[in-house]
């Protein structure tokens, strides 16, 4: 999502601004860039990130002095992420410049010209080719056998996948003819659109991963570390390129990617040679206009100056070629109506509008529903049940409602009221100050939350009852077994049922009892952590337990403090390491009567032990402590136990009010960030002392 800044005219920010900016572009670029080749997952739709990079490079251009080391202008994708051995390309893999506008593309002729002393109207033979949504890889042949196959990574360094390329029908594993000694071949993956369906279709079947779009689905196929899943994938391939070549085999780009046809390599058949912009500007719109019937995404065209001893001359600026530019297609949209506005509830309660469309066709793809973000982009888009909306697929498969067409608006139309109640349990859903997401409060008892939330009851650093994962408290929950967690505590009531399935024999479920039994009576900080409100982690829960003392005084308190001017959310607020944000998470809690209904339940099945204060004075006694790395004498949640046995408050991050750092081995971040902020860092064997 670009922030109001990112509209601001370039012309108009100062040297300041755009320092300012360009350092958060890098960052955000650098996330994105992770997300996309190291997780193929992006959080943002292709167009979004061609935003931003066009924003980095234009405030770039105007500011050149303020060009950063870390800038994404220098960078190709992201560098490749562990599991796969690394290849350090033996020419670099580039990436292209985006070209919009036929001023762009009229530029780009233009410095061909310049940069050649050619005429001003010197015809130039451009190949131009479409531009495959896909993952670039490069193929090194050697005496005509596939011989190395890796990604691009970050261009320089990529990862090694031969063994999944092998796998992929249309790159040939020996070449046809006579070829030279070595021979790169670089080209796309990609998979087609219907065979995408499918395979969404499959994993849906198969509660698996399910793929955003095409581009992803051939990514995430081909960085698997078993090839034979990859082969398991209907990928396929096109030759757009080549890297190292032993012998030159023709002059122009056109003759050597026939050359590589005759050799076995599928070439794009919509590849055409133009020689003026017109030419080249009636190609894109040709393709544009193709773009939809065609078998796979495309997202422009890629326009490549045909003869190779002038692309030799014209070489390359920062990390693209002066001789290749990608023109992109804006996103493809179609107009249809709003039928309804349908509220989703997310496993953590946060509630997502979703437009419900009349069915259109998009880009070849036929959508019905569209995501609404949040409360506050209806507000601003001012989308209303009714209206005749614009659609938009850019690059994914999740459509996006670009905003309303207000002369087609049907006359009594309202803006959108976005409910104030959880659609699934009827909960309040409140919307914290600051926040986007307005948010269900019904914890348990919301069917959409209650999996994540018992899932968390029973882990580890919660009620920790041994015996019931993850797994089981998906059974128990489908078939109706438990419904809160205090059914957890009742479930010996409904033992017959657990008898006698799969894998419950008489002595397991006997010592699942036994475990459930021997956690009824449980440490204060334990049952507010198990809660899971939002903000409440495990130091925070032992704040209000330090502070409160008796899980009855607590309860009260917290019933008290729903109430934000009272003396009771006043006195939580004021808790050293609690504050506003905390207290209001909690306050909202309490306010859903569904909740203390819940307390009311557990305090009747649980024997909450009072908080004990620790003995005497140690010396890490109300001291905030982190551990970090490997302990090799303890565990880390036994020495985080210790550590709380003997008054400390254990943290999970680094900051200015951490007292310890106790390091273990392969220490990251957290070790680095100690010493940056000059805390006392502790070895194991410190610690070990200092704990007795
Ligand atoms: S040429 C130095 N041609 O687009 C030239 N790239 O945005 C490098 N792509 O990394 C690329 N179809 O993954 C070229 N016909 C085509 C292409 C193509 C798709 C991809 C490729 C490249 C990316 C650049």
């Amino acid at each position: 999502m670009t922030s109001p800044r990112r509209d601001r005219p370039v012309e108009r920010l100062t040297k300041d601004d755009a320092a300012a900016e360009l350092e958060a572009l890098a960052a955000e670029i650098a996330a994105h860039d992770k997300a996309y080749h190291q997780r193929d997952a992006p959080t943002i739709s292709d167009a979004e990130y061609d935003t931003l990079r066009r924003r980095n490079d234009l405030i770039e251009a105007r500011f050149r002095s303020l060009v950063r080391a870390d800038s994404p202008s220098k960078r190709v994708g992201a560098p490749p992420s562990a599991g796969f051995a690394t290849v350090v390309h033996s020419r670099p893999m580039l990436s292209l410049g985006n070209a919009f506008t036929e001023d762009d593309i009229r530029e780009f002729l233009d410095r061909i010209r310049r940069f050649l002393s050619l005429a001003d109207d010197a015809p130039i033979e451009i190949e131009a080719e479409p531009k495959i949504d896909g993952l670039s890889v490069s193929l090194r042949y050697e005496n005509g056998r596939l011989k190395l196959g890796a990604t691009r990574g970050d261009g320089t360094t990529g990862e090694n996948i031969t063994v999944n390329l092998m796998q992929i029908v249309e790159i040939p594993k020996t070449l046809k003819g006579k070829v030279p000694a070595v021979v790169e071949v670089r080209g796309e993956v990609y998979m087609t659109r219907q065979d995408f369906l499918a395979l969404n279709e499959r994993q849906a079947a198969a509660e698996d991963k399910i793929f955003a779009n095409p581009r992803n689905a051939a990514a995430g196929s081909l960085r698997q570390l078993d090839p034979a899943i990859t082969a398991e994938r209907p990928l396929r391939f096109f030759a757009w390129g080549w890297g190292e070549i032993s012998d030159t085999v023709a002059p122009t780009h056109q003759g050597v990617l026939k050359v590589l046809a005759k050799c076995g390599f599928p070439t794009d058949p919509g590849a055409r040679l133009c020689t003026t912009l017109e030419e080249l500007l009636a190609f894109w719109s040709g393709t544009g206009e193709r773009r939809a019937k065609l078998a796979y995404d495309i997202d422009g065209v890629v326009y490549k100056v045909n003869r190779l001893d002038w692309q030799e001359r014209l070489g390359q600026v920062s990390r693209s070629p002066r001789w290749a530019i990608a023109h992109k297609f804006a996103a493809e949209r179609a107009e249809t109506v709003l039928k309804a506005i349908s509220i989703q509830v997310g496993r953590t309660g946060t509630l997502t509008p979703v437009a419900e469309l009349e069915p259109v066709t998009v880009g070849g793809v036929v959508v019905t529903r569209a995501t609404l973000h949040n409360e506050d982009e209806i507000e601003r888009k001012d989308v209303r049940v009714g209206d005749t909306v614009i659609v938009q697929r850019a690059g994914d498969v999740i459509p996006q409602i670009v905003g309303a067409i207000d002369t087609k608006r049907p006359k009594n139309s309202h803006p959108f009221r976005f409910p104030e109640r959880c659609p699934e349990c009827g909960s309040a859903a409140v919307r914290e100050e600051g926040e986007v997401a307005r948010r269900c409060t019904g914890g348990f008892l919301c069917p959409a939350q209650a999996l994540e939330r018992l899932k968390h009851f029973v882990s580890r650093d919660a009620f920790d009852i041994e015996g019931i994962g993850e797994k089981h408290i998906e059974t128990f929950l489908a078939e109706g077994l438990i419904s809160s967690p205090a059914d957890i505590f009742l479930l010996r009531d409904k033992a017959e049922a657990l008898r006698g399935r799969e894998g419950w024999g008489e002595k397991s479920v006997e010592k699942l009892f036994a475990a459930i039994e021997s956690r009824r009576q449980i440490a204060l900080p334990r049952v507010i952590y198990a809660l899971g409100i939002r903000q409440v982690g495990q130091a925070t829960a032992r704040l209000l337990a330090k502070h409160y003392l008796t899980f009855d005084r607590w309860r009260e308190a917290m019933a008290a403090a729903i109430e934000p001017e009272s003396d009771a959310h006043a006195e939580l607020d004021s808790i050293d390491g609690i504050g506003p944000s905390v207290a209001g998470d909690i306050a909202a809690f309490f306010a859903e009567p569904k909740n203390r209904k819940l307390l009311d339940a557990l305090a009747e099945i649980l024997t909450v032990e009072d908080f004990q204060a620790p003995k005497g004075t140690s010396a890490i006694s109300g001291k905030t402590i982190v551990f970090t790395g490997t302990l090799e004498k303890m565990s880390r949640n036994e020495a985080k136990a210790r550590a709380e046995s003997l008054g400390a408050v254990v943290s999970g991050s680094v900051s200015k009010k951490t007292d310890f750092v106790v390091v273990g081995a392969d220490a990251g971040s957290k070790a680095k960030k100690a010493k940056e902020l000059g805390l006392t860092v502790l070895s194991e064997d410190d610690w070990l002392k200092m704990a007795g």
